[in-house]
């Protein structure tokens, strides 16, 4: 299977493709994802809520996303990865911004980064574009944004909200981003910028009209995670049932002797130890 390329996605969204991306955070999911064909996998921050147990994606460090992007990395060598770079390791100075994402692409050897904000952050990745690293954008809700946000609420809805946001996605545009998140942005607007874009849209709680779609590893498939009711969450399967059920069978077979059974155990020549001990 070939990797993804920026311009392959470009293809798709002239064509009409829809755009499947899935996060992942460590080599098993990446390996499945991989061999389930997703069209891009993402290292998101959301690593903090999802695999660390934080309550927000603020506490997540350029280590963490590092360590987990090239878990990530190893299991899916097919597919086009991006990485979000987490809460203030970008948008401070150009300097800072460009030595953070050439760590991630060197050391983790995805295909791109992904950074939160609109036209406040445009010369950063206007930078990082010129310096060949491509950026995803991310607009609407952005969680790192949580507190300035005053939690986690569908954005746009206002006139003037919503016209920002198309402003905003106009300039990630400009400056190089080869596609834009959208997230927790209402349908009729996320419909309305993914058809003034060039570049293609991923959705997430933003509707129908988006070029792809994103949705959480541990979402889609119940997997303990925090927000699986959340309304713009679909899930598949119910793996937290599952694996909860085996633990608990485990747990129960070495209360009752049950594990391990004669199959599970190594035997050796009979006598030996009476006469090491006896
Ligand atoms: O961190 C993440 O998982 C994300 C997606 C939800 C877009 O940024
Ligand atoms: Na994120």
């Amino acid at each position: 299977k070939k990797r993804l390329t920026i311009s392959a996605m470009a293809k798709m969204k002239a064509e009409g493709m829809p755009i499947s991306v899935l996060t992942a955070y460590d080599y098993p999911a990446a390996k499945l994802a991989e061999e389930a064909e997703v069209d891009v996998i993402l290292v998101g921050d959301s690593l903090g809520n999802v695999v660390l147990g934080y309550d927000t994606t603020i506490p997540v460090t350029l280590e963490d996303m590092i360590h987990h992007a090239r878990a990530v990395a190893r299991g899916a060598q097919h597919t086009f990865i991006v990485t979000d770079m987490p809460f203030m390791t970008y948008g401070v100075t150009i300097e800072h911004t460009l030595t953070n994402a050439a760590r991630i692409m060197q050391q983790a050897q995805v295909q791109a980064v992904k950074l939160e904000g609109g036209a406040e952050i445009t010369a950063h990745v206007k930078a990082l574009v010129d310096a060949g690293i491509p950026v995803m954008g991310h607009i609407g809700l952005t969680p790192q944004a949580v507190h300035q946000l005053s939690g986690y609420k569908v954005q746009g809805k206002l006139e003037k909200d919503a016209k920002k946001l198309l402003d905003d996605a106009l300039a990630l545009q400009e400056a190089g981003a080869f596609a834009i998140v959208l997230e927790l942005v209402t349908e009729q607007l996320a419909s309305y910028i993914s058809e003034r874009l060039e570049i293609p849209t991923i959705g997430i709680g933003a509707g129908r009209g988006c070029d792809g779609q994103v949705l959480v590893y541990h979402d889609i498939l119940q997997y303990a995670s925090p927000h699986v009711s959340k309304r713009f969450v679909k899930s598949y399967a119910d793996v937290g049932t599952t694996i909860r059920d085996a633990i608990s069978q485990y747990v129960q077979d070495v209360k009752s002797r049950q594990f391990p059974a004669e199959e599970h155990a190594f035997q050796g020549e009979a006598g030996t130890l009476d006469s090491l001990y006896g």
